[in-house]
């Protein structure tokens, strides 16, 4: 499997970032200049980086509990995660058929 693409759409466009399995998008974000921005605490409690993930979720891992207890106190929905705990899967599984995550910042 080539490089994961993560398209980051935010309110001045849809930055594109080359991510590899087990990355932390957080890590990423940092790597790249004015996106620091995004985020607050850094450990899901704020909710400020809430993401509505529209494609690729099969290739994140999991929400860890205190990512969903935050989700379900702001009342998110399904599609939604914390920008700042996403992280690509270690071990994409064998149906993965596309390499591409789309994530739009706010629910
Ligand atoms: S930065 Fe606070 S929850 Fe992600």
């Amino acid at each position: 499997m080539g490089p994961i693409q993560i398209a980051l759409q935010h309110n001045e466009g849809t930055l594109v970032l080359s991510a590899a399995p087990a990355d932390r998008v957080l890590d990423l974000c940092d790597a790249e200049e004015g996106l620091t921005a995004l985020f607050s605490c850094r450990s899901a409690s704020c909710g400020v980086c809430v993401v509505t993930v529209e494609s690729g979720e099969s290739l994140l891992s999991a929400p860890e509990e205190a990512e969903r207890e935050t989700l379900e106190l702001l009342g998110c929905g399904p599609n939604t995660r914390l920008l700042c705990q996403v992280c690509l899967r270690s071990q994409p599984t064998k149906t993965i058929t596309q390499a591409e995550v789309r994530l739009r910042l706010g629910e």
